[in-house]
């Protein structure tokens, strides 16, 4: 959409990552002070927080699309402002004593479900096939599968991409007998 991302992290891996995809990686401190639109997408808890709502422009907007309304700090904010009102549905404008506005989408609920339509069935029906596969495999061997939480086999999520891509349409390649011996046999392959 054009929009200038920066993206922060907690993860170096992720973080260079983001870096190496042309991303602007920062401190959250960092990006309070230049963003115009915070999205939390964490699945942790208060990553925005008064520390951050202090150094915020007039006018930013945060939402969270993460896990739970804890990402955004909603006392924190709500700490600092001296009045709120509800602009339009959705849309809290919370006034800081400094006179800033900084306006919170759906209450800091899951923005995508709370205040659009939620997800569309083309996400979820993957979502729903690896859970009910996951079930099926439950049925199956949960009798003899301890009391911890397993990793969904690689198998399983192929299995799903590939009866997504066909009806999608798509094709895929498929490696050829020399190129499987060549990434596979140490003698022959690099
Ligand atoms: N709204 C939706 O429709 C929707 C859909 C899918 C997933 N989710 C939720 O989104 C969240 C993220 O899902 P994911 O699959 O991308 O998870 P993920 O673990 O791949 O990504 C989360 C990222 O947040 C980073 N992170 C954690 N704490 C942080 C912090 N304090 N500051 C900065 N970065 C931090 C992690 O390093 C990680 O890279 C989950 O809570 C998931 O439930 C929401």
């Amino acid at each position: 959409m054009g929009a200038n991302v920066i993206v922060v992290e907690v993860d170096p891996l992720k973080a260079l990552e983001a870096v190496m995809d042309g991303y602007s990686v920062m401190s959250s401190l960092e990006a309070a002070a230049v963003g115009d639109v915070f999205v939390t997408v964490t699945g942790d808890t208060s990553i925005i927080r008064k520390e951050h709502f202090e150094r915020m422009k007039d006018g930013a907007v945060v939402c969270n699309t993460g896990h739970y309304d804890c990402e955004l700090n909603i006392p924190d904010l709500a700490g600092l402002a001296k009045s709120v009102r509800e602009v339009r549905a959705n849309n809290d404008e919370y006034t800081m004593k400094d006179g800033r506005r900084i306006y919170l989408l759906a209450k800091g609920r899951l923005v995508n479900l709370a205040a659009a339509e939620g997800h569309p069935s083309e996400v979820m029906d993957m979502s729903f096939a690896n859970q009910f596969l996951s079930l099926v495999r439950l049925a199956r061997e949960g009798k003899s599968m301890g009391k911890k939480v397993y990793t969904i086999d690689k198998a399983q999520d192929t299995e799903i991409a590939v009866v997504k891509l066909s009806t999608m349409g798509r094709k895929i390649d498929t490696l050829t007998p020399a190129q499987v011996a060549y990434l596979t046999d140490f003698a022959s392959g690099t």
